[in-house]
């Protein structure tokens, strides 16, 4: 059985799926233990590079950071992100940015930014043997266009966009959504609806499965913290007790001690 026919199995047995972003190979391998998917996300734009946004991310960057994760994932699913600018030109502009993506990272699939503008998009992708991830609700490439982060679907029309959009793009052949920022009765309507699992973040309960950008979950972000984020360790407060640490012992001549010498 393919990794993503086991993706597509759990939903069936009602098991949950656990999903995070990595950027690095060091990070990617202690996730790959416990993730079934490992997203290199657009986030790295924000994570890795300080940018404040994702439309910053690069095509080469997406490959040079989801080549550093796939080489070090054994059993994870890797997803990795098309940029902002690299696949909402043409069909023919996705089609070869995906296969970029695949070839040169050895990556499983890929997930693009999707509405019901782009379903022919990913129906083009999947037909050209793409295996593609869409992510709905939350579009954080649209962040200049729609002025701010928010919440997607409170209002009864945008919801049914968004569930229309959901149905088409399973019908389109996409294995697997992403639900970002939408209310909880919403991510539940889609994810019963569907055969293929959903992803989500800021969506409830209801969703196959839980992502969160690594950074968020380990407390390295110290910026801002959205509502959906739980962070489960605090190890931007771990790094600078540390580095504190070490300064000290620099400064007072503790380090290096005589078993680091030769
Ligand atoms: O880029 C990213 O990290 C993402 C997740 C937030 C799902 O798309």
């Amino acid at each position: 059985m393919s990794k993503l026919e086991k993706l597509i199995l759990k939903k069936t047995k009602q098991q949950k799926l656990v999903c995070l972003t990595a950027y690095t190979y060091p990070v990617a391998k202690i996730l790959d233990k416990h993730c079934d998917i490992i997203l290199v996300g657009d986030s790295l734009a924000m994570t890795i590079y300080g940018e404040k946004d994702t439309l910053e991310a690069t095509l080469e960057m997406m490959i040079n950071h989801g080549k550093a994760v796939v080489k070090a994932c054994r059993f994870a699913f890797v997803v990795v992100d098309l940029p902002f600018g690299s696949y909402e030109n043409s069909k023919e502009q996705a089609l070869a940015s995906a296969k970029k993506v695949l070839q040169q990272t050895g990556c499983d699939a890929v997930k693009l930014e999707t509405n019901l503008q782009t379903i022919e998009t990913v129906e083009f992708l999947c037909q050209n043997n793409i295996p593609v991830m869409a992510h709905i609700g939350l579009l954080p490439q649209q962040v200049r266009k729609i002025g701010k982060y928010r919440y997607f679907g409170k209002k009864q029309d945008e919801a049914e966009q968004i569930y229309q959009t959901s149905l088409k793009l399973q019908q389109a052949g996409a294995f697997s959504l992403v639900i970002e920022a939408v209310p909880a009765l919403l991510a539940e309507k889609i994810t019963q609806a569907l055969a293929i699992p959903t992803i989500g973040i800021g969506a409830s309960i209801h969703c196959d499965g839980q992502i969160l950008v690594i950074d968020d979950l380990l407390g390295l972000n110290t910026d801002f913290t959205p509502l959906f984020v739980e962070k489960f360790t605090n190890l931007a407060s771990q790094i600078d007790i540390a580095v504190q640490n070490f300064a000290v012992a620099v400064q007072n001549g503790d380090f290096p001690k005589k078993e680091h010498q030769v």
